[in-house]
């Protein structure tokens, strides 16, 4: 049994409920429309940002289970709901920039896009394990992540050097501490890919 499915059956054995964070797994990055679906574990709420519209316009959601909207909106025949509205619910400029970009999606088909770069990645970033300094190398879909082994009474102090490093070069990586991690975009050609492991190679090479 995979982890996310042992978690699924530990919160509903024990009524807790099973949230996942999908900022940056939702809306394709896994190959399919959320991890939820990816992994085939339903939770009972998602959180979701970033890709929806395409980074471009700031708009979030939480989307939940029947169990948890009919809590919401059920109660005393002349109670109002439960009160959860916000100053920009709702944005239409942000509403109308999702519409689009879901419409995108569907019409360039891009989870196909991305299963189909899923390989290219795998394969390509995984080349990397031959360095000293790396511990560990994951990827799903279009994300993937290095540890960096820590310097030595230092953690952290490794990814920044990577980090700067690269700023000197006109690259922005994401480091949180020791963790190099990427999510590529969609549109992404192979070869753009390879030349981003090998970027990072170089600049990993060069600072550890
Ligand atoms: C996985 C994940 N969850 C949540 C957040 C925060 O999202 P927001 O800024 O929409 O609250 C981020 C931001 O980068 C994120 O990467």
């Amino acid at each position: 049994m995979g982890y996310l499915q042992r978690l699924r059956e530990i919160c509903t054995r024990h009524g807790i409920l099973l949230i996942f964070d999908e900022v940056i797994t939702g809306f394709g990055r896994m190959g399919a429309a959320f991890g939820a679906q990816r992994f085939g574990v339903t939770p009972d709420m998602i959180c979701f940002a970033k890709a929806v519209t395409n980074g471009i316009v700031p708009m979030g959601g939480v989307i939940v289970s029947d169990a948890i909207y009919n809590t919401f909106m059920t109660g005393p025949e002349n109670a109002i709901e439960f009160c959860h509205g916000y100053t920009y619910s709702g944005h239409p400029l942000a509403a109308a920039v999702g519409n689009v970009v879901l419409d995108v999606m569907e019409r360039e088909d891009l989870f196909a896009q991305v299963r189909a770069l899923e390989p290219v990645l795998e394969e390509s970033i995984h080349t990397l394990s031959d360095l000293p300094v790396v511990a560990d190398i994951r990827n799903v879909g279009l994300t993937a992540a290095i540890d960096l082994k820590p310097a030595e009474g230092k953690p952290g102090a490794r990814g920044l050097a990577i980090f700067e490093a690269g700023l000197q070069q006109g690259q922005l990586l994401r480091c949180t501490a020791d963790t190099i991690s990427f999510g590529p975009p969609f549109i992404s050609t192979a070869q753009e890919l390879r030349d981003m492991v090998a970027t990072v190679r170089n600049l990993i090479s060069a600072v550890a």
